[in-house]
């Protein structure tokens, strides 16, 4: 397929927010004709955009593997279709742009955790390039139907999953701002999805985490602010991620120990415990 061309290179990775250090590369993918790699996740990416369909399958075949330079590629170039489709909802450009900025962001922080150009979580942007997620001021909300249930929230109800994307802290202002924002948002460009919740799976709402933090902490506050369900489940790997940005196990105690937060999650680990995924919603804010 043929994306929309209406944007230069260049504007389209300021919009996207790509670093310095990462445009380079982002260029030279974005010269020539899409191989067919590329071709199939331009295929799959366009058939998603606005889809209720959110499977995520491994894409390629033997003959023509998929790689995640693939992936990149496929997104710089679907990016103007992405941002044309949002300005057919009204949705306005400060948010359109703040959204797909989160690609930006990810390939930024892959620089960070493995010293090279990449984005190893290409997977979580087809929230981004489907339309279905949307940064709010500080947080993202991905318009969605849960597939646990939820207390109150009705089976097919749309409902509206909360993330945090790092960029500044978590103060009551920002994530109170950014809440009073989602509930109108939605209700003006998917008002054939209707949405009275939010929900959030983190590890920031891992019970331990509000339990070993000052309460008056940002990250204890914002848990408070969510009604547990479910049960916790075990992912060991993601405070560490989040906290440090590295995808090993190993060499744990060779991480600094400087702020609370570092401390709590090593102390954990120190002490044989696992880190675990928190459940909880919340009513939105009419
Ligand atoms: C979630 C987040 C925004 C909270 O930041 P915050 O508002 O500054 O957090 P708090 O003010 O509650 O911090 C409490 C303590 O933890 C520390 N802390 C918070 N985030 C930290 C981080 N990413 N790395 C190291 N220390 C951190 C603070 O310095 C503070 O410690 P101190 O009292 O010794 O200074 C931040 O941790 C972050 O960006 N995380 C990555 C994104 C993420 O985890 N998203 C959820 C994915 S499911």
């Amino acid at each position: 397929m043929t994306p929309r061309t209406a944007l230069s290179p260049e504007l389209t990775l300021d919009i996207l927010g790509i670093a310095p250090e990462d445009r380079t590369d982002c260029l030279s993918l974005l010269e020539g004709q899409a191989a067919p790699a590329v071709e199939i996740v331009l295929a799959h990416l366009t058939a998603r955009l606005g889809s209720a369909d959110d499977s995520n399958p491994e894409l390629g075949t033997p003959e023509i593997p998929v790689t995640e330079m693939d992936w990149i590629s496929a997104m710089l170039r679907f990016a103007p279709e992405v941002l044309a489709w949002h300005a057919d909802r009204g949705i306005p450009a400060d948010i359109s742009h703040a959204t797909v900025a989160d690609l930006g962001r990810n390939m930024a922080i892959n620089r960070r955790v493995h010293n090279r150009f990449g984005m190893d979580t290409y997977k979580w942007l087809n929230h981004v390039f489907s339309g279905r997620i949307y940064q709010l001021g500080r947080l993202q909300y991905l318009i969605h139907q849960p597939s646990a249930e939820i207390p109150g929230v009705g089976a097919g109800e749309w409902i509206l999953g909360v993330h945090i994307p790092e960029g500044g802290g978590l103060g009551a202002d920002a994530v109170n701002g950014s809440l009073a924002l989602a509930t109108g948002f939605f209700a003006e460009h998917f008002p054939e999805k209707p949405v009275r919740t939010a929900n959030c799976e983190s590890w920031l709402l891992d019970p331990y985490l509000s339990e070993h933090l000052d309460s008056a902490s940002n990250i204890a506050q914002f848990a408070a602010l969510f009604t547990p369900y479910g049960t916790p489940r075990d992912e060991p790997t993601d405070a560490v991620y989040f906290t440090f940005r590295t995808r090993s196990m190993e060499h744990l105690s060779e991480l600094p120990r400087t702020t609370a937060l570092q401390q709590v999650v090593l102390n954990r680990i120190d002490a044989g415990g696992a880190w675990q995924l928190g459940f909880g919603f919340l009513r939105l804010p009419r």
